[in-house]
């Protein structure tokens, strides 16, 4: 559980204030007490008998984090190779695996079905064709772009207009391919866009994606990928997973009865592990200036846009808790800016805050997702340990990177 109690923020059982000194900063902070209620959660507002979690790693791929839903029976979304590695290694089983790639290589294919053994989601006619080629009279499953989309910024968006799936104008080539190579489609897939909390949004799209499903015969799953948002904003209203799990149940139970039974799959990311994460920052430096006659407060951490590149990206909303002054009165605005050389390493932006000092402790929330994960090594700084707490337990999952790990490792040459 993270909650705030008087002026201190808790995760599970632990100060942040003492995880951030024993750890050091940054930190990534995970609760597994939240992750496992969100997975249960969701399972259990979906009525449908015959329900498959696939856990979409790409929101997060702490070995952890993976442990605990493999342990919950989840299975995995993939898109990467190494994904797929990753999911083989900590034992999810093979067919609760799902690659579902954008702009797929041979060699990929030949690496995730041929070596690992794991299915393809097939996300072209090209990809459907080279599949074929290599891998004649197999299962496979085929991405379908059901010609709209939603989500909670325009590079979060995956249906309509975009490079994903197979359109619809296509499906007829679909079967032509399949006929020519032998493959048995045994799955349909969509996933229309990232951060939807909307649960109607779904009704439309799964219709579509049924009616294209009644086209064929054989199929065992129908995958209607993740996409359910999360509040980030005080205020905002999380999605109705009652209506959620109603409306795709009722629509599958119709299909199934009229057209053969077929298992649900979803692919959840951001909702399971999104408000899971938190990362500890601490203040080091704050400039204050005059700005036409008004005051402009920076206050300067030690991370940024390198570390959770959100912000940044998409301008996205993330909170912002002072760790150990959380019930202090907010009497300034100050823009929370990283360290990072560029303008744009902006972590949060006009936030009400009470009088901050060099050293305080601020816990940017709802990090879970998306965060770590899209992570990178700008400007040559390394990334931020991370942390599994459970109730009284924590431990040290990733540690932070080191110069070695970095750039003398992999560089051939002598450093
Ligand atoms: N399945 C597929 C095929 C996907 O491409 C994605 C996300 C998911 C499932 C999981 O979506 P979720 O349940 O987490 O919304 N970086 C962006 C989000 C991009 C999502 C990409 N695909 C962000 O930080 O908001």
């Amino acid at each position: 559980m993270i909650r705030i109690v008087g002026s201190h923020l808790y995760i599970g059982e632990y100060l942040a204030e003492d995880l951030a000194e024993r750890f050091g900063t940054p930190l990534y902070v995970y609760d597994k007490e939240v992750i496992v209620e969100n997975y249960l959660r969701l399972a259990r507002s979906i009525p449908y008998e015959d329900l498959e979690i696939l856990y979409s790693c790409k929101a997060n791929n702490n070995p952890e984090i993976l442990a605990t839903l493999r342990d919950l029976g989840s299975g995995l979304d993939v898109v990467s190779p190494f994904e797929a590695l990753l999911g083989i290694r900590l034992g999810f089983p093979r067919e609760k695996i799902l690659f579902t790639g954008t702009s797929v290589s041979d060699d990929e294919m030949k690496f995730v079905r041929g070596e690992l053994g794991v299915m393809i989601n097939i996300d072209s006619l090209s990809q459907l064709k080279r599949y074929g080629r290599l891998f004649p009279g197999t299962e496979v499953s085929v991405r379908i772009n059901p010609g709209v989309g939603a989500g909670h910024h325009g590079y979060a968006v995956t249906g309509g207009v975009t490079k994903f799936g197979v359109y619809l104008n296509q499906i007829e080539k679909i079967r032509d391919i399949a006929r020519e190579f032998g493959l048995r489609i045994v799955g349909l897939h969509m996933h229309i866009g990232s951060g939807i909390l909307d649960a109607n949004v779904y009704r439309e799209t799964l219709d579509v994606l049924l009616s294209v499903a009644r086209r064929f015969s054989g199929l065992e799953f129908i995958d209607i990928g993740g996409g359910l948002g999360i509040p980030y904003k005080p205020g905002e209203k999380p999605i109705d997973l009652d209506q959620f799990g109603s409306i795709v149940s009722k629509a599958l139970r119709d299909f199934s009865q009229s057209h053969g039974h077929v298992k649900l799959r979803i692919e959840p990311g951001r909702y399971i592990v999104g408000n899971a994460g938190v990362l500890l920052v601490r203040v080091v430096d704050i400039k204050e200036v005059e700005i036409n006659n008004s005051r402009k407060i920076f206050v300067g951490v030690d991370s940024g846009m390198n570390h959770l590149i959100r912000p940044a990206l998409y301008g996205s909303y993330h909170e912002v808790i002072p760790a150990s002054k959380a019930d202090k009165p907010k009497e300034i605005l100050v823009d929370i800016v990283g360290d990072i050389c560029e303008s744009g390493d902006i972590l949060a932006l006009e936030r009400p805050m009470p009088r901050l000092e060099e050293g305080d402790l601020l816990a940017i929330m709802d990090v879970g997702a998306y965060g770590y994960s899209m992570s990178s090594n700008y400007n040559l700084r390394p990334r931020p340990p991370e942390i599994m707490v459970f109730r009284d337990e924590v431990k040290l999952v990733r540690r932070r990177e080191t110069f070695d790990d970095l750039i003398r490792l992999v560089t051939n040459r002598s450093i």
